[in-house]
């Protein structure tokens, strides 16, 4: 991906969910108050300005994603699905004991900023790489900071999250912990994905958990996006962020236990498909 340039991806999703905000019926689905903390984010880090904000919470720009849906089919609700799903992780996980969050590849994500303050005794941690990371702190700064919530501007491809982890004062390898990687490993290469999930399991406790979302791998061993997965693949390499890595869902359980992981079914919503990606649970 472009490094020196903040992520076009990451900007992408949080303009979708300020977009699903005005799409009706979205408000059973999408967590509360996400739209709205979108926009202020996306506003106050500058990724974006106000007119672009206006326009993505018009009906029209509900009708253009809709129109896109012959390419993806339900991919541009998938976003709300797929928000839904990481938050419902850390709710059942705080609720499960954990005390500590890490929201790899955060972008734009405002789970860490909204929740905070609602579970003030638990740590969150976001990381993304540091083009993204400093515009998004500048935003959480100029919106109100959170005591509880630690933004880390770090690119995992150069840094060992290890060493980025033990560097950071308020983090507890001993504590129980959700971490997050939302449309993240697809933009990783192979090795970097074994080695991100190898690593995270050394930092956590037992009973921790890392919910993701992927994407699978087809039949013909190439990764699966549907009917226009070439087209999909050459679009990702245009804006610099092209994806690498897949998995068979049926050989998904395999990989997590060469990795230090096992694949956890039986949590609920731990599993299913929206859109082009697959969520997964997986349990230590
Ligand atoms: C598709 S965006 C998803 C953003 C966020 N998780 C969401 O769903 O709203 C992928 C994010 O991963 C980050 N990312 C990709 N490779 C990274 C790396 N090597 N180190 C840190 N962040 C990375 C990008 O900067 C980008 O913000």
């Amino acid at each position: 991906m472009r490094k020196d340039k903040p992520s076009r991806t990451a900007l992408k999703v949080a303009l979708v969910i300020v977009t699903l905000g005005a799409k009706p019926g979205m408000g059973t689905l999408l967590p509360p108050g996400i739209a709205q903390a979108s926009q202020d984010v996306l506003l106050a880090s500058g990724a974006v300005g106000p007119r672009t904000i206006r326009w993505a919470a018009t009906r029209q720009a509900v009708s253009v994603y809709e129109a896109f849906d012959w390419m993806l089919p339900g991919q541009f609700e998938a976003f709300a699905h797929r928000k839904a799903f990481f938050e419902r992780q850390v709710r059942e996980g705080i609720a499960a004991g954990a005390t500590q969050i890490l929201v790899l590849g955060a972008g734009y994500d405002t789970l860490g900023w909204r929740l905070a303050p609602e579970f003030a005794e638990v740590r969150f941690f976001e990381i993304d790489h540091p083009a993204t990371a400093r515009l998004k702190s500048k935003g959480i700064a100029c919106l109100g900071k959170r005591k509880n919530l630690c933004l880390i501007a770090e690119d995992l491809g150069k840094r060992r999250l290890v060493d980025v982890l033990r560097e950071s004062a308020s983090w507890n390898q001993n504590a129980r912990t959700v971490i997050l990687a939302e449309g993240l490993v697809m933009y990783l290469l192979p090795e970097a994905v074994a080695s991100l999930f190898r690593q995270c399991a050394e930092m956590v406790s037992e009973g921790s958990r890392f919910a993701f979302s992927y994407i699978p791998t087809g039949v013909d061993g190439r990764l699966d996006a549907g009917r226009w997965t070439r087209l999909m693949l050459w679009l990702q390499t245009v804006v610099g962020e092209p994806w690498t890595w897949s998995v068979r869902p049926e050989e998904l359980d395999l990989f997590l236990k060469s990795v230090g992981w096992e694949q956890a079914p039986e949590l609920e919503g731990a599993s299913g498909k929206q859109g082009v990606e697959f969520y997964a649970v997986a349990a230590k």
